[in-house]
């Protein structure tokens, strides 16, 4: 069979593959040349620098497309009505809708596009809640991702990269960008620094939910869990010269315990830091300054005065700069050793107790039981 079909290959006449690859190559360039054929179509327009439509409104439409960022994004063997797909003559009588990604963009596609989950994650969204109920302010993919110029995320210039996403949920939070960038996170991010939290790391990327929602990163029973993921490492907070214990600190509390058994109305990490306005406890405007302590701890405790928080929230009763509960611990460590301890030595003269008696027992008795000792 093996040898058969070699020589089957090998009497094949010579010109045979030659043009079975011609073909090929030349199928690609047809298709190639139609697309770009079918481009030219439309680029006869929009191709044209400065084309633009005036609105009744006095809105102008800047209809000007250039098409060379297309033909470097991830879709540059698509040709333009594959994305726009309503517009099926030229020229073209209606406005055309906007672009519907999800005709390629879901799992089992045979069009190529990237087959993963986070299709169906944001599906269930909150973004994509809001647009089901009619909330045109609501993101579609390409208010995300960019329209021509789609990139990988792992492409720093993408719109959806580490460098850029904030920036990009920005467009529409703009109030929450704001705090966000004035925050110790946010001037990290400036500076370059890599492990500095962006929008979709305390959010989620397609399967972003309010706080309300139970599955949420940043519902209240889930805060600090998100916080942790940097906040409980020490290879990342010692570089800053911030405690790791923060976390466990705050588990280790009155609030956390209390949350962790369903309380949610007790604090979280961001009832007392803010979610998007976190600033070092020592600057002023921070509300975990002691300036602010009465404001921050009284939205919940009525009453607040400075000193509530004296003592210190995040209190590691292992530390000696924890001040009174390090004594405190250290004391009741001391009592619990000094009371196992004496426990032990009762036990253990209790013990010497019984054998010497019984020692001193078998001295008095004769060595072999007699018949009046017999029971
Ligand atoms: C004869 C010129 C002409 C040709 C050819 C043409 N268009 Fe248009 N296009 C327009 C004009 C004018 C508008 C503005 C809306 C209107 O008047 O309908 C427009 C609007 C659009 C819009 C909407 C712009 C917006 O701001 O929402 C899209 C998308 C579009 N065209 C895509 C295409 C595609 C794809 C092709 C090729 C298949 C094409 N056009 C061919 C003239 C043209
Ligand atoms: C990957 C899909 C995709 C391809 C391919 C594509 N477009 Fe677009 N185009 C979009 C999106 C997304 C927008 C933004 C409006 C919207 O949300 O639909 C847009 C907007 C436009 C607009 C409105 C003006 C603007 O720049 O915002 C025109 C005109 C247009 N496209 C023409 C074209 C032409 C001509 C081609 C082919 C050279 C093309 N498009 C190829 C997705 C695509
Ligand atoms: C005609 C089908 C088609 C349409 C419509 C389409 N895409 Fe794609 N998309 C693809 C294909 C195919 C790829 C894979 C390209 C590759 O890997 O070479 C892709 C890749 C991507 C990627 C890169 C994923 C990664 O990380 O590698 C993103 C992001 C993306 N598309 C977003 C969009 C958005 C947003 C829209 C709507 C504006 C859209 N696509 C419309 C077919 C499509
Ligand atoms: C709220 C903003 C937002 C919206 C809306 C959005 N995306 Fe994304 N998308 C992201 C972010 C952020 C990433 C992650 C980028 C990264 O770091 O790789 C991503 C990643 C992707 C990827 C790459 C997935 C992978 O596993 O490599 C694809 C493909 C994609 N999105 C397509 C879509 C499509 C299709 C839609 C609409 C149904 C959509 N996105 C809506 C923000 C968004
Ligand atoms: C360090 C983590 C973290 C980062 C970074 C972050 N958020 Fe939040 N965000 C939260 C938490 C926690 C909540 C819930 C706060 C609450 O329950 O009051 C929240 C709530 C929200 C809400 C809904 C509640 C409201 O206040 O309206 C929106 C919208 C939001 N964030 C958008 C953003 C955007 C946009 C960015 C990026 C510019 C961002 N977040 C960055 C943690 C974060
Ligand atoms: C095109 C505008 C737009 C973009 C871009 C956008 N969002 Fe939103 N987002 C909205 C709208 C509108 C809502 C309100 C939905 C509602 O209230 O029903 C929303 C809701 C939210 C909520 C829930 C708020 C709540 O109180 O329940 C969060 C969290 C959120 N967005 C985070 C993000 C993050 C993170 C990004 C970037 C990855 C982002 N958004 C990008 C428009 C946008
Ligand atoms: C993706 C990692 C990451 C996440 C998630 C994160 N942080 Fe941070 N945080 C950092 C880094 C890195 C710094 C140090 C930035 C610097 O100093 O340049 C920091 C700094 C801080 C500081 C300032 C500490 C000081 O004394 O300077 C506070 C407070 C803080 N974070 C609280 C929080 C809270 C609360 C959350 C959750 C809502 C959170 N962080 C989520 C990485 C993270
Ligand atoms: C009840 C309010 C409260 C809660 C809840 C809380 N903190 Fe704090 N946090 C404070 C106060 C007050 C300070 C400043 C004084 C101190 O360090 O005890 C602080 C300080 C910090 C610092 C700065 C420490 C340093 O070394 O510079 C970080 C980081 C921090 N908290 C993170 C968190 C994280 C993460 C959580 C949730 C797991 C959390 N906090 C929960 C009130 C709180
Ligand atoms: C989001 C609301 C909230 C904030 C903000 C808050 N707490 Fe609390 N705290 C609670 C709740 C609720 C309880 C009661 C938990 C329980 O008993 O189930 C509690 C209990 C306590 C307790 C122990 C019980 C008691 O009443 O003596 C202390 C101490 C305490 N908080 C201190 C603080 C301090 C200090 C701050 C500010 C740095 C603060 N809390 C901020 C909600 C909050």
């Amino acid at each position: 069979m093996k040898t058969g079909r070699t020589r089957g290959l090998i009497r094949r006449p010579p010109g045979r593959a030659l043009t079975l690859c011609l073909v090929l190559l030349a199928a690609f360039l047809g298709a190639m040349a139609a697309r770009a054929q079918d481009d030219l179509r439309c680029l006869g327009c929009h191709g044209k620098p400065g084309f633009r439509k005036t609105l009744p409104s006095g809105q102008v439409l800047d209809l000007f497309v250039d098409p060379t960022p297309l033909r470097l994004s991830v879709h540059k063997d698509l040709s333009c009505v594959q994305c726009h797909a309503d517009v099926n003559e030229v020229p073209h009588t209606t406005m055309p809708q906007r672009v519907n990604c999800k005709r390629c963009h879901y799992e089992g596609n045979t069009m190529g596009a990237p087959q993963t989950s986070k299709y169906l994650e944001f599906d269930k969204s909150v973004h994509n809640l809001a647009l089901l109920a009619g909330n045109t302010k609501a993101p579609l993919c390409q208010d995300c991702h960019g329209g021509h110029f789609i990139l990988s995320g792992s492409d720093p210039r993408s719109r959806v990269s580490r460098r850029h996403v904030s920036q990009t949920c920005g467009t529409c939070h703009i109030q929450i960008y704001g705090q966000y960038m004035e925050s110790v996170h946010g001037k990290a991010l400036t500076m370059g620094n890599k492990d500095a939290p962006v929008c979709t790391d305390c959010h989620g990327e397609h399967d972003i939910q309010g706080p309300k929602v139970a599955s949420s990163s940043v519902n209240p029973a889930n805060v600090a869990n998100t916080c942790a993921r940097c906040h409980s490492k020490i290879v990342i907070m010692k570089k800053y010269g911030i405690n790791a214990e923060q976390v466990s600190t705050y588990k280790n509390s009155f609030h956390g315990i209390a949350n962790e058994f369903g309380v949610l109305k007790a604090a979280n990490c961001a009832s007392c830091h803010t979610a998007h306005n976190i600033l070092p406890p020592d600057d002023p405007r921070s509300s975990v300054n002691p300036k602010n302590i009465p404001k921050t701890c009284g939205r919940c405790h009525p009453g607040a005065n400075a000193n509530f928080a004296k003592g210190r929230i995040h209190v590691d009763p292992e530390d000696r700069s924890a001040g009174i509960v390090y004594w405190v611990a250290l004391g009741f460590k001391i009592l619990t050793l000094s009371t196992l301890a004496g426990l032990f030595i009762h036990i253990g003269l209790d013990l010497f107790r019984q054998v010497r008696a019984r020692k001193s027992r078998e001295a008095v008795l004769p060595a072999r039981p007699t018949e009046e000792n017999e029971p």
